[in-house]
């Protein structure tokens, strides 16, 4: 079967992650989360003293370090999982945490870092059999991808979501702090000047509030099924 290029996109824990990483995983195509990429290009600044949550980003310093951050992928392990390395070092678990969450907005709607993360992203599907999600990948990384999906749910559902997330995982977060995180991101996500989070014309919209993973992934193996004939 002829291998395509699949784009995911749509809002901050809307389950595209999850879907994208099954999906890939179920017609064996290589998965990329753009987003773990402005995570850890955000946890390197923050480790280098570019940002913090009183000062902000500093850009400049950032653009200026951007040749010195260099991120890759672990294959997927028994979990199914790929870890993020940011010059060579695991940072999975790091770049999930509401510090790097409260701050990756900001990075990414500077124009350079889109720039180079894009180039990076569009260098993954050259050999096309490759599922990606994030928020652009659609309308700007591949336009021209064969398959696209834009995913959604309402606010209070993701927090809720989120908040299980990240209490299973042991971090201590209110539902109030990671509502107003998703709202937050939403709003810069979709305001940014630089390729702004937005549907693509030809994307299929998902909505997913009352939907279960299961019934995600029945969904979009007939949506690939039915295109890929
Ligand atoms: O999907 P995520 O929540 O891990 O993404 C983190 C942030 O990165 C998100 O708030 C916006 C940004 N992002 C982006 O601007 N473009 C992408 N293709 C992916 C993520």
């Amino acid at each position: 079967m002829k291998k395509i290029i699949i784009a995911i996109d749509g809002y901050s824990s809307s389950g595209k992650s999850t879907m994208a990483r099954d999906l890939a995983r179920r017609i064996g195509y290589v998965y990329v989360d753009s987003g773990a990429m402005y995570r850890a290009v955000t946890l390197y600044a923050i480790e280098h003293g570019m940002a913090s949550p009183e000062k902000g980003v500093d850009t400049a310093a950032l653009v200026n370090a951007l040749p010195d951050i260099h991120i890759s992928f672990t294959p997927a392990g028994n979990d199914g999982i790929q870890h993020t390395l940011l010059n060579g070092k695991d940072v999975e678990r790091e770049i999930r945490d509401m510090q790097v969450s409260s701050l990756v907005s900001p990075v990414a709607v500077i124009p350079e870092v889109r720039h180079h993360l894009t180039a990076l992203q569009q260098e993954y599907g050259k050999e096309k059999g490759i599922v990606m999600d994030g928020r652009d990948i659609g309308t700007t990384v591949f336009p021209a991808a064969e398959m696209k999906v834009f995913v959604n749910a309402s606010p209070e559902e993701r927090a809720r979501r989120r908040v299980k997330e990240l209490t299973e995982k042991g971090e201590n977060v209110t539902y109030e702090d990671v509502l107003e995180n998703i709202r937050e991101r939403d709003h810069i996500d979709t305001t940014r000047k630089e390729s702004p989070l937005r549907k693509a014309e030809d994307a299929v919209l998902l909505d997913n509030d009352n939907m279960t993973i299961e019934q995600q992934m029945e969904w979009l193996l007939k949506l690939y099924e039915d295109r890929d004939r």
